[in-house]
């Protein structure tokens, strides 16, 4: 009775692994758990309290499609200021979380077979989201040695007449690789001429460690013409579970956006857009204090990667993960996944919960979220290095 799109949809991986860490920590286990994509750090105090006072004034009702006008003031103002991109109020639709702007925007844009470019490694919802809107998702490897980061001369055997869009994540999860402006200039402007439109995933953007973040809607107005921005407050600001995100892009494709949502789920929470609207008013002091402490621990594990025998990794210049290649031990790890049996190994023997690299397109790989404290970061890490010393 399924139809072809669900029988054809792979599970979440991260959200599979979640699934193992708890039923070993049911079983008495403790587990280094370094498997999860969600800050470590709690929601600011000024967004529960702007949630709570949106309950208490009975901001409880249904409310605009397209989010509430003063959320969609609040993040035109956010992307003028700290992105440099002009927006109106209106081209803004607030979503229930980055997940839901991202299948909005691929049901406007795709009719079924059209293609979309997926870079690899990717995030594992992007093929499933592409497909359940039937359009097909068309992978285009990155390299480890240039930091997994495409140019246009790589994308362009890919592109066919039914290509209609790319979807890039800048910083990337599970890279945490950065295109900066020169790099993404060169991947995007050919691209906007051949009419592709760009999914841009900015939900990392306040992640970034070694340099100056630039939204590609920034670039120019004919790249911004082609843009949907993607972005939210999961990461940001420490608020996965108020499920909010946006799109920003230009008017008549964000009315049809707003259209489709409002099918869909008729508008987010009404008070988590209150809880966001004052997370991104106030966000600036505590974004900076996070993001020195993601880059203290990010150093950490860079520097003592250093010593562990046969992992290699690409030095991560934004969001909070680590990929690390783990290819020299797939002769000695004899199985048809080796990054499921790594993972598998190092959660079943040393009690440390990452996640297979399959699950993003790159089997030589496990990714190492350091979205944790540097106590359980130190010592998941002293238990990697152990395994790999006797996988060697
Ligand atoms: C690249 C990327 N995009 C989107 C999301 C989803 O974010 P949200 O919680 O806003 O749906 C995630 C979450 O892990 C992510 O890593």
């Amino acid at each position: 009775m399924l139809s072809k799109r669900a029988r054809d949809m792979a599970p979440s991986m991260t959200l599979g692994i979640n699934a193992k860490v708890k039923s070993l920590e049911a079983e008495g286990k403790t587990i280094i758990d370094l498997s999860i994509g969600e800050p470590d750090f709690l929601t600011p105090d000024v967004a529960k309290e702007a949630g709570k006072a949106a309950i208490d004034n009975n901001m409880t009702r249904y409310g605009p499609a397209s989010g509430s006008l003063a959320l969609r003031e609040t993040i035109a103002k956010k992307l003028k200021e700290e992105n440099g991109v002009e927006y109106a109020p209106t081209d803004i639709v607030v979503t229930s979380g980055a997940k839901h702007a991202l299948t909005i925007a691929l049901t406007a844009l795709l009719d079924p077979g059209d293609e979309v470019i997926i870079p690899v490694p990717y995030w594992v919802s992007y093929p499933e989201i592409v497909k359940l809107v039937e359009g097909v998702p068309v992978f285009v490897k990155g390299k480890k040695e240039k930091d997994f980061k495409l140019t246009f001369e790589e994308v362009a055997p890919y592109l066919s007449e039914k290509t209609k869009a790319i979807i890039l994540t800048n910083p990337s999860n599970p890279t945490g690789a950065v295109y900066f402006k020169d790099e993404l200039e060169a991947l995007v402007v050919p691209l906007v001429e051949k009419g592709l439109m760009i999914l841009s995933d900015e939900i990392y953007e306040r992640q970034v460690y070694d340099g100056d973040f630039v939204s590609v809607a920034s670039l120019s107005p004919e790249i911004k013409a082609h843009t949907i921005l993607i972005n939210g407050l999961s990461k940001s600001a420490a608020m996965t579970g108020w499920r909010i995100g946006y799109t920003a892009t230009e008017p008549k494709l964000a009315k049809v956006l707003g259209d489709i949502s409002s099918h869909l789920v008729s508008h987010p929470s009404t008070v988590s857009q209150e809880a966001a609207r004052a997370a991104l008013e106030s966000a600036q002091p505590d974004m900076k204090h996070r993001r020195e402490k993601y880059k203290e621990r990010r150093d950490y594990i860079l520097d003592f990667l250093k010593d562990v025998p046969g992992i290699g990794c690409v030095a991560p210049e934004g969001a909070f993960y680590v990929f690390l290649d783990i290819s020299s031990v797939r002769d000695k790890v004899k199985a048809e996944s080796l990054s499921l049996q790594v993972c598998e190994d190092l959660l079943d023997k040393h009690q440390v919960a990452l996640v297979p690299g399959i699950g993003f397109g790159a089997d030589d790989f496990l990714r190492l979220s350091y979205a944790a404290s540097m106590d359980d970061i130190k010592e998941a890490l002293a238990r990697i290095k152990i395994y790999m010393e006797q996988a060697q």
